[in-house]
C-alpha cells in the first residue's frame, strides 16, 4: 500500500521544553532554541501514514451521473472512469470503490456489471450511489435496493436526486420514455404522474444533490484515512 512519510520530532524529555519550562524559555536566546529544533529533528523517526486510493466508476446515458462522478473525484482526490473504460483486475488497486449510475424505470445502469467481479473488490470499501429525477425518500430508497437486491451485498448506497432533460434523450430511450407515459396515462392510478412526467419535457428539470454528494465526500474522506485493523495498535 502506498504511504505518506511524515517525520515526527521524537519527543525525548529534556529537548523539548515542558510547558513549566515556559518562564525558562523567554529568556532563552533565539539561537538556543534554534538549536534545540535541530536537536529534536534530529532525533525524529519516520512515521507511515496509510494513503487509501480511490476509484469512481459510472454509467451515464445524458451527463448527470457522469458530473456526480466527477465532482466527487475531484473533491476526494480519486481516479474516475466510466464503468466500461476500466478493466475488474484494475480495481484491485484501489482500497475504497464508488459506482454510480442511472436510474431507468427503477432499475440502476451498470450495476449489474459491476456486481459481476464482487469477490474481486469485496474486501474493500463499496459505495454505490444511484440518481433519478425522482425525490428520495426513505420509500424510494427501500424500493431501489429491493429491485436491485442491493441488501445482499455490504455496500454503502445513497440515493441522489438527478436532473432530467428530454432534449437529450436519443433512441431508444426516448422511445421507451414515451411509450411508458402513454401506458402510465391509460391507467388512471398514474395518469397523474404521467402529466407531470409530461410537463418534463418542454420544461428540463435541473437539480444538484448538493447534500447527499457532502454526505458521500465525507464518508469517503474518512474511509480514506482509517487505519486497517491490523495497524492499529
Ligand atoms: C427511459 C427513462 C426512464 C427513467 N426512469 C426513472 C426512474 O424510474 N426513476 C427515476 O428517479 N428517474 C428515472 N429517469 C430519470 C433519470 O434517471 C435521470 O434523468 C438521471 O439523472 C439520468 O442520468 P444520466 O444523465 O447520467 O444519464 C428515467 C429516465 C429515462 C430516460
Amino acid at each position: 500500500m502506498p504511504v505518506i512519510r511524515a517525520i515526527v520530532p521524537a519527543l525525548t524529555p529534556g529537548i523539548i521544553p515542558s510547558p513549566k519550562d515556559a518562564p525558562l524559555r523567554t529568556s532563552r536566546s533565539h539561537f538556543l532554541i534554534f538549536m534545540e529544533t535541530i536537536i529534536a529533528y534530529s532525533h525524529s523517526e519516520v512515521v507511515d501514514f496509510p494513503c487509501m486510493k480511490t476509484l469512481i466508476l459510472y454509467c451515464s446515458k445524458t451527463g448527470n451521473t457522469k458530473t456526480y462522478a466527477l465532482d466527487l473525484a475531484k473533491a476526494v482526490d480519486a481516479d474516475v472512469y466510466p464503468l466500461k473504460k476500466l478493466k475488474p483486475k484494475k480495481w484491485l488497486e484501489y482500497d475504497t470503490i464508488v459506482f454510480g449510475g442511472w436510474i431507468m424505470g427503477g432499475t440502476i445502469q451498470g450495476l449489474d456489471k459491476f456486481l459481476q467481479s464482487w469477490d474481486l473488490i469485496s474486501d474493500k470499501n463499496v459505495i454505490v450511489f444511484a440518481d433519478g429525477m425522482g425525490v428520495p425518500d426513505s420509500a424510494t430508497r427501500t424500493a431501489l435496493i429491493e429491485q436491485n437486491v442491493l441488501d445482499i451485498y455490504h455496500i454503502r448506497f445513497y440515493q441522489l436526486r438527478g436532473s432530467f432533460d428530454f432534449k437529450k434523450l436519443k433512441f431508444p430511450y426516448s422511445f421507451l420514455l414515451n411509450n411508458t407515459l402513454i401506458q402510465m396515462q391509460k391507467d388512471p392510478k398514474q395518469a397523474e404522474t404521467a402529466k407531470a412526467l409530461e410537463s418534463f419535457k418542454d420544461c428540463p428539470l435541473e437539480y444538484y444533490d448538493h447534500e447527499k454528494m457532502d454526505r458521500m465526500i465525507s464518508v469517503i474522506r474518512s474511509l480514506a484515512i482509517e487505519v486497517p485493523f491490523e495497524e492499529k495498535k
